[in-house]
């Protein structure tokens, strides 16, 4: 069975793409791929119901993303992928990344094919390339290898360790969004306006800087403050809904520690960190429907 984990950005998202680190947690919900040998190359998707052939100049991302995959295996058989996807789409929990990384464990499974985890990140690069055309990497390396890690352009993953697991409660705005769409604002806001974007980016990277020092020293508190500022930078990038901020200030009220958008942005997911494992179940009711608790050990 192919796995592919969705993941939750803990604070550097954006500012990512343009080289500064970011901070991610991989969590337990994700997606399970079946490939077997069969007649012709078929994806399935459930719970949608979708059923679709490669075709690397298809109307459907997900049939050019298929292509994509199939296309890094030269002498195969013709595959058939089954896949169970347990995210939400477009609600930056890297729903499409981990898709990507289930379907390519899965094919090397049935092919025989062992590789490190983290070359099953590199490769799921080909079909994260399909949804937004400038993808830090972090949704597909997160999705494959997991943990709490900083992750920069580049550069080799650096997996964080702390005695003191992360109380994540994750709430979904009912609003969805396109990843590809949010990069591309944000990159048009750096065109038009670098320094004040610029200013955003380097000011991101201190919060990174210093989340690093917070999560290995299990100090949440410092942590949680560290969340909140960054959301406020997300903020001034126009990347929150008023339903985002409105659940992070409820999470925040009823006793989250910080509590921020994560991911791309415009509708999607946000998060509150909870001091105790108590506290994120009651936080979970708070954030209501599409909500749940995401215990992480670093
Ligand atoms: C999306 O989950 C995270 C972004 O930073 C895009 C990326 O890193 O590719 C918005």
């Amino acid at each position: 069975m192919g796995f592919g984990r969705g993941k939750v950005i803990l604070l550097g998202e954006h500012a990512v793409v343009h080289g500064c680190p970011a901070i991610a947690v991989g969590i337990e919900r994700g997606v399970t791929a079946d490939a077997a040998v069969a007649e012709r190359d078929l994806l399935r998707l459930s719970p949608w119901n979708l059923e679709l052939e490669p075709d690397p100049k298809g109307d459907e991302p997900l049939q050019r993303a298929f292509a994509a995959v199939l296309a890094l295996y030269p002498a195969r058989p013709s595959l058939e992928v089954k896949t169970q996807v347990d995210l939400p789409a477009g609600a930056g929990l890297g729903c499409s990344a981990a898709i990507g990384v289930a379907v390519l464990d899965a094919i090397d499974q049935t092919l025989g094919i062992e590789r490190l985890r983290a070359d099953l990140a590199t490769a799921a690069l080909a079909w994260e390339k399909v949804f937004h055309g400038n993808p830090s990497g972090i949704d597909n390396t997160m999705s494959a290898v997991g943990g709490v890690a900083l992750y920069r352009r580049g550069d080799a993953l650096r997996t964080l360790r702390s005695n003191k697991p992360l109380h994540l409660v994750v709430g979904h705005s009912g609003e969805s969004s396109s990843t590809k769409e949010m990069v591309a604002s944000v990159s048009r806001q750096l065109q038009s306006d670098p320094a004040r974007v610029n200013k955003a980016f380097e000011g991101i990277e201190v919060l990174v800087r210093n989340a690093k020092l917070a999560i290995e020293a299990g100090d949440h508190v410092a942590l949680g403050q560290l969340l909140d500022l960054n959301h406020t930078i997300l903020s001034s990038l126009m990347l929150c809904t008023t339903k985002l901020d409105d659940m992070c200030q409820a999470a925040r009220r009823a006793g989250a520690l910080g509590a921020k958008m994560t991911g791309a942005g415009g509708g999607g997911c946000m998060f509150a960190l909870a001091p105790e494992h108590d506290e994120a179940l009651r936080l979970r009711d708070v954030l209501g429907e599409g909500s749940f608790v995401a215990e992480v050990s670093a």
